[in-house]
């Protein structure tokens, strides 16, 4: 059914097909949704995860389609980067399917209706499964105050967020992967430390918080990130977001596009990028890979890696609602 219904998505512009396809699931009955394969479930992070595959965040950046994404059987659903305010977003075109590689090119930039309707709709929610806040901040908020943003999203999306998610770490806001230099880090992560166990202690709740880093990094840059995220025992880590590099995409006239590279391609670095990580992280710290996985062999290469949750966006853009079945099962079937 999948196969069919991407030849007929495929003939639109990449946005549209992704609107359409978001509010088709936001209204499908649920008797029509597959049967879904027994998981195995995952204790981390101090929550219960009904099985180890998510969805990762961007695919439903205002929270408009939670239940029916929930339907397919992800046991987690990313939602955001939500940002405080509105915010339009880049010009378009700004996302570009390169279907040959499996992988896709975008610069969207935050686009998103604020954190106030995600919240909304996040209350409203009836998704049983564990549901993840991503929150970035305003094009228009320098980076010495990106903390009041970032405190802000904390504040609105911890009464109904079961973990939220700190992106730094998308290429197409100007100057937000900065915030990745340790001073910044320190400052940043310390100032959201402090307000999670503020918040904790007032609402009797502790919601975890985790990091969602760039795969463009060397060994010294994720050593020097890893000592602040130790020191400051943030409770998971997400490698990885999208890639400014195009690799193996030499002679790809669409990979000349400025934005992230997501999908098939970026999998050696994502995969490289989690296992420095892993060297150099507290053991009882969660990691959650991402980037690039577009077969259940490749849940078995990021749980070696060192991930004990996994997140798909493009493999999923491709293949639909098996892959999700197919990661699934790998995920049940990995070694205890
Ligand atoms: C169109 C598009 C939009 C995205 N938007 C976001 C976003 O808003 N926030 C975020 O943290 N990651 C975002 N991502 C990155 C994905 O969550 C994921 O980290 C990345 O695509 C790598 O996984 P994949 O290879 O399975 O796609 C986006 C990716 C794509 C393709």
């Amino acid at each position: 059914m999948y196969p069919l219904l991407r030849s007929l998505l495929f003939q639109l512009p990449a946005e549209t097909a992704h609107h359409l396809s978001l509010k088709a699931l936001a209204n499908l009955p649920a008797a029509l949704f597959p049967q879904l394969p027994e998981g195995r479930p995952v204790e981390a992070m101090g929550l219960r995860f009904p099985n180890a595959i998510g969805l990762a965040a961007g695919l439903d950046k205002d929270g408009i389609a939670i239940d029916g994404l929930g339907r397919l059987g992800f046991g987690f659903i990313e939602i955001g980067t939500v940002t405080p305010r509105p915010q339009p977003g880049n010009p378009k075109p700004r996302l570009f399917r390169l279907k040959k590689q499996q992988a896709i090119i975008n610069r969207m930039g935050f686009n998103n209706q604020g954190l106030a309707a995600l919240v909304e709709r996040a209350a409203r929610r009836r998704y049983p499964g564990i549901l993840g806040i991503n929150i970035g901040k305003n094009k228009q908020t320098p980076n010495e105050q990106a903390l009041a943003d970032y405190l802000t999203g904390l504040e609105q999306a911890w009464p109904v967020a079961d973990y939220i998610t700190v992106n730094i770490s998308s290429p197409n806001t100007r100057g937000l992967r900065d915030l990745q230099a340790t001073d910044s880090l320190h400052q940043l992560l310390h100032g959201l430390k402090q307000r999670q166990q503020q918040l904790a202690d007032a609402t009797g709740r502790y919601v975890p918080v985790a990091l969602k880093v760039a795969p463009d990094l060397e060994e010294e840059a994720v050593q020097a990130m890893a000592a602040v995220i130790n020191e400051v025992m943030l409770d998971a880590v997400i490698p990885t977001n999208t890639t400014i590099r195009r690799p193996g995409l030499e002679n790809e006239p669409l990979a000349r596009e400025t934005g992230g590279l997501s999908g098939r391609p970026l999998k050696p670095l994502a995969d490289r990028t989690l296992a420095t990580f892993r060297k150099h992280l507290q053991p009882e710290l969660c990691l959650i890979g991402c980037g690039g996985i577009s077969s259940g062999r490749d849940i078995a290469d990021k749980a070696a890696a060192g991930a004990r949750l996994f997140q798909l966006y493009t493999g999923f853009v491709y293949q639909g609602p098996a892959l999700v079945r197919e990661c699934i099962r790998a995920a049940a079937s990995l070694p205890a």
